[in-house]
């Protein structure tokens, strides 16, 4: 046995990306609280348990206030520091805030005990993230600066030097390699570490991946030998499959070779037991059809959230056959779109759009607004630039943009704090809440307000919320299908205007705008009349001719791929 002389630490994710990955994020606070002070004297560097997807799954189907959450994890972690994912302008959400509402979301987390801040961007683009960054520093918090790795002709080792580079001249505290489809090899891990220390040096690296294609454990071997100074590990019942690698294996190999972690193997046994009898509460059934390694991430790099994220959506556009055809879109669509690395949120962005090209039968015949955004300039600089005659199509007419895309936008808080209903909140906190997720926040408000006996109880069918996890938006539920245009009484007469997808049919595209055309006024052909919103986009839909434009279905109602929507004579 080497004598342990190397210091490697370990950052704890059990409390939130592991059971995001794993679980449909239904950990409850409470959980968490039972084994608090257990993993807090287990030695960790940090413990991950805020931010990703535990926001808004806290408010809308466990019922928690998110910032209370970590508020009781302060206190029950006294000595660790707390960690949390923050999508640089995105903050929790998939849009790009006003820099007031970032600013103002990030002194708040620094207020109730969060510590290191993992900062991202979905592009790499170091504008969507410098104001997260400052003000991460401004409220005394630990700004990590995060590489969204992926593979492409122009990500390399030098690109992702430069995007460093940029992250260490903000200041930054750490760097994070975030590999989220688990793809990053032990080879390219050594090149990249090694660089990244080389070029930043002073400045710790940490590695985020994931076990997905089995090969992450491996991985973080090849980094700490090339000198990362933390990895990201889940306590085993919870790692693996697409969640983090073991903790105490990666300790036991990592000791192997010589390096000391500081955990305390016999808690870490004592964490792991509470977690393994947890899981029989907590843990979908579903995730017992998961593949323990799933090689295919090697070929296609799509990580394992999006594969499940698009089964479901196909599933609800009764195109699940058309798997494996998206799967193999998914790669064109992405290089089209100049190689964006896969995460929230042009994970979805791209998804749904390699679905759509591939159920609508002719690429780009519909295209997304959010591919309209983002082919524009709205979410960032895009790796590689798209071809300009394609962009131009993408774009619908959308002016590109080449500024910082929230540089367009005004000052928000105000506003959000106007909009809520009198009597509704409680502190500073619920505006921002209600800012990221408003319809979220709302009925999470009116739920916390109402009285306790008349309460909706929180659903504990475990299979059911993964489900709605999958598709958060108002998707309809299979059993709100199908109603044709004769169920509403009214018959085809003229040219018809059909559904592209099975959706969630919409007169206007915001729940408060007026609707994009009147029931019987005269639309052009080529004119966007409405809108279907499927796989958690709008689509808007286009008259099919010029005429008078009569609607078919109801404003909210669940319709059909091919079904009529309106009828144009
Ligand atoms: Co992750």
């Amino acid at each position: 046995m080497k004598e342990n002389n190397r210091r490697i630490r370990i950052t704890d994710t059990t409390l939130r990306d592991a059971h995001q990955s794993l679980w449909a994020t239904r950990m409850r606070t409470a959980d968490m609280l039972e084994i608090a002070s257990e993993i807090d004297s287990a030695g960790y560097y940090s413990l991950e348990c805020w931010g990703g997807a535990t926001f808004d799954v806290c408010m809308r189907y466990l019922r928690e206030n998110p910032w209370e959450r970590l508020r009781a994890l302060k206190k029950a972690c006294p000595k660790t520091p707390l960690q949390m994912l923050l999508r640089g302008q995105n903050i929790l959400g998939y849009k790009h805030y006003p820099d007031d509402i970032v600013e103002r979301f990030v002194a708040l987390a620094c207020d109730n005990g969060m510590d290191i801040f993992r900062v991202f961007d979905a592009l790499n683009d170091p504008r969507n993230v410098k104001t997260a960054i400052a003000s991460v520093k401004k409220y005394g918090g630990h700004a990590q600066g995060t590489i969204s790795y992926t593979t492409s002709p122009v990500h390399t080792i030098a690109s992702y030097v430069k995007y460093a580079k940029e992250l260490e001249s903000m200041g930054v505290d750490s760097i994070c390699v975030k590999d989220m489809a688990g793809i990053l090899t032990p080879g390219a891990a050594r090149e990249l570490v090694s660089s990244l220390c080389k070029a930043l040096p002073g400045t710790p690296v940490q590695i985020h991946s994931h076990m997905t294609s089995g090969m992450a454990a491996a991985m973080y071997l090849a980094a700490a030998e090339s000198g990362a100074g933390c990895l990201d590990c889940a306590i085993s019942s919870m790692s693996s499959f697409s969640s983090q690698p073991p903790c105490e294996s990666m300790v036991a190999m990592l000791e192997s070779e010589g390096f000391d972690t500081g955990l305390d193997m016999s808690r870490l046994q004592k964490i792991n037991a509470y977690f393994k009898e947890l899981a029989r509460k907590r843990r979908p059934a579903s995730s017992s059809k998961v593949d323990a390694v799933d090689a295919g991430v090697l070929v296609h790099a799509i990580p394992g959230g999006m594969i499940s994220n698009l089964r479901s959506q196909l599933a609800q556009q009764g195109a699940l056959d058309k798997l494996q055809e998206v799967l193999d879109e998914l790669p064109r669509t992405r290089a089209d779109l100049g190689y964006p690395p896969l995460v929230t949120p042009t994970s979805q962005i791209v998804g749904v759009q390699s679905a759509i090209n591939v159920i609508s039968g002719k690429r780009y015949s519909l295209v997304t607004d959010e591919v309209s955004r983002y082919a524009a300039g709205y979410y960032g600089r895009t790796p590689a630039p798209i071809e300009p005659k394609l962009r131009k199509k993408l774009c619908k007419g959308l002016k590109p943009i080449d500024c910082r895309p929230a540089d367009l936008l005004k000052p928000g808080l105000a506003a959000a704090a106007a909009e809520l209903p009198p009597n509704t909140i409680k502190a500073e906190e619920d505006i921002l809440s209600y800012a990221l997720f408003p319809e979220v926040a709302l009925g999470y408000f009116k739920w916390r307000n109402a009285d306790p006996a008349s309460r909706e109880p929180v659903p504990a069918d475990l299979e059911d919320a993964g489900e709605k996890a999958a598709a958060p938006s108002a998707a309809p539920a299979a059993s709100a299908r199908p109603q044709d245009a004769s169920a509403s009484g009214k018959s085809v007469s003229g040219t018809p205007v059909l559904a592209p997808l099975n959706g969630t049919f919409y007169r206007a595209k915001d729940p408060g705008k007026p609707p994009m055309a009147a029931d019987g006024a005269a639309v052009r052909q080529g004119d966007e009349v409405c809108v279907v919103e499927a796989m958690k986009l709008f689509n808007p839909i286009k008259a099919t001719a010029s005429g008078k434009i009569t609607f078919l279905v109801e404003h909210g109602a669940a319709v059909s791929k091919g079904q009529p929507v309106a009828a144009i004579s």
